[in-house]
């Protein structure tokens, strides 16, 4: 697909529900006792992984809309989705769902197979598998990767677990089979994760403890949640949040975004380069926050950005790069060696999509190092490489460009996105 460049991008937008917080509606939603109603759903491909993948559970999901499910929690006991054969659950591309599901079977009697596509199949997941065999749980990889097969226990030994990586994949996966064993379990992280496993858990009745650097869990039955009202995904918002600021004139609001604060580094990072956005009617609503941004275009000047911080831009660190790229001066990126087992390895995906229209940027182990020219790039070809956050990086690339970009693999937005091309149209001005 062709993205042409823009002039501006003027209006208002609404973005779907939150990837992260969707997959654990879902999730928790089928450890529950009862009913979870779940409002703003974000239907995407890796979403509709988690609804099929409880379905092989033996847990109902009505579809009452595209955005809107209720989730009939089994607390996954009693049912026995493989007639006595070990079910196996596909996970399609969603490493989010991948893990924290093996959290939860490790607590949960019973064997059941995880299979994933290829680039799920690629990603380590030994990470999971050690705190959950050290809790009780067997769990087998396949050299280190998917499929696993995980038999689980309802007698877990609860532990104390400091996290090698700043993952809340992995964080998440050792709370949810907390939920099952003998004692507190707590987890440490090197630097503050997305939070909304603690914050959901915690809304459903789970005795959840919270010190800076670490979480504890109770373990805990009857969980219920009730309603779960989805926020916009800040990921998706950060597209248009990028190309608005890049494309001078423009004016666009995004309403009803997430603003977990835990998930908002790019906002922290873009004003500290200069960016003009606003954030108004800020609120609650269930656990998490959220509110409208206003973004204005701005000229950009270059920032460093490190392992502290990355964490909380995980998923936007390939738009920085673009910011980075438009932005006046080096600006350099370390700390972020995770981008490598990501959908795929994204220091190179991303380094190399961007140089191939014009961009001055460099690998480095951990990270990368842009030169910052503070005019459009020339534009190309740019494939996704099946990954989703790059297709939508090398789109809003075409946006901000002199010639265009030719994006391979476009489809690959529709990993968390489905609309993402549509809703860029509707705001964007020649
Ligand atoms: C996610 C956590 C992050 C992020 C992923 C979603 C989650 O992964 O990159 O897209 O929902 O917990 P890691 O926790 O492995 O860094």
């Amino acid at each position: 697909m062709k993205v042409e460049p823009a002039g501006t991008l003027i209006g208002h937008i609404a973005v779907p529900g939150d990837k992260s917080i969707s997959h654990r509606a879902v999730l928790i939603g089928a450890l529950c006792e009862d009913e979870t109603h779940v409002q703003g759903f974000g239907r995407s491909a890796d979403t509709e992984s988690t609804i099929a993948a409880v379905r092989t559970l033996g847990v109902e999901v009505d579809e009452l809309a595209e955005d809107e499910l209720v989730v009939h929690g089994t607390e996954l006991q009693g049912s026995d989705p493989g007639r006595g054969q070990t079910p196996v659950v596909d996970c399609g591309n969603a490493g989010t769902l991948m893990r924290l599901l093996a959290g939860i079977l490790a607590g949960q009697s019973g064997r059941c197979e995880l299979t994933g596509d290829e680039s799920l199949s690629a990603r380590p997941m030994e990470r999971i598998a050690e705190p959950l065999k050290r809790m009780g749980a067997k769990i087998s990889t396949t050299g280190g990767h998917a499929p696993l097969v995980i038999e689980g226990s309802d007698a877990l030994k609860a532990i104390d677990y400091v996290l090698p990586v700043a993952s809340a994949q992995v964080k998440s996966a050792v709370l949810l089979a907390a939920l099952n064993a003998d004692g507190t379990t707590t987890v440490s992280e090197p630097a503050p994760t997305r939070d909304h496993t603690e914050l959901m858990l915690a809304a459903a009745g789970a005795a959840v403890r919270r010190r800076p650097g670490s979480v504890s869990i109770e373990p805990a039955a009857g969980l219920s949640l009730g309603e779960v009202t989805v926020p916009g995904d800040f990921s998706s918002a950060a597209p248009f949040v990028v190309a608005a600021t890049l494309l001078a004139g423009s004016e666009l609001t995004i309403h009803d975004v997430g603003l977990n604060p835990r998930r908002t580094g790019l906002l922290e990072v873009l004003e500290r380069m200069g960016a003009r956005i606003t954030i108004f009617n800020r609120r609650r609503a269930g656990g998490e926050w959220i509110g409208d941004l206003e973004v204005h275009s701005s000229e950009l000047t270059a920032t460093d950005v490190g392992a502290e911080e990355v964490p909380r831009l995980v998923d936007e660190l390939p738009l920085f790069a673009l910011a980075a790229a438009g932005a006046r001066g080096d600006s350099r990126l370390t700390g972020a060696a995770e981008l490598r087992v990501k959908e795929t390895d994204r220091i190179e995906t991303v380094t190399n999509g961007l140089r191939a229209l014009g961009a001055h940027i460099r690998a480095r182990d951990d990270g990368f190092e842009v030169r910052g020219v503070p005019a459009r790039p020339t534009g190309g070809r740019m494939s996704s490489d099946g990954d989703h956050r790059v297709a939508v990086l090398a789109a809003v690339a075409g946006l901000v460009s002199r010639e265009g970009v030719e994006v391979g693999d476009a489809d690959a937005v529709a990993i968390s996105f489905p609309g993402f091309f549509d809703l860029l149209d509707s705001v964007s001005r020649r």
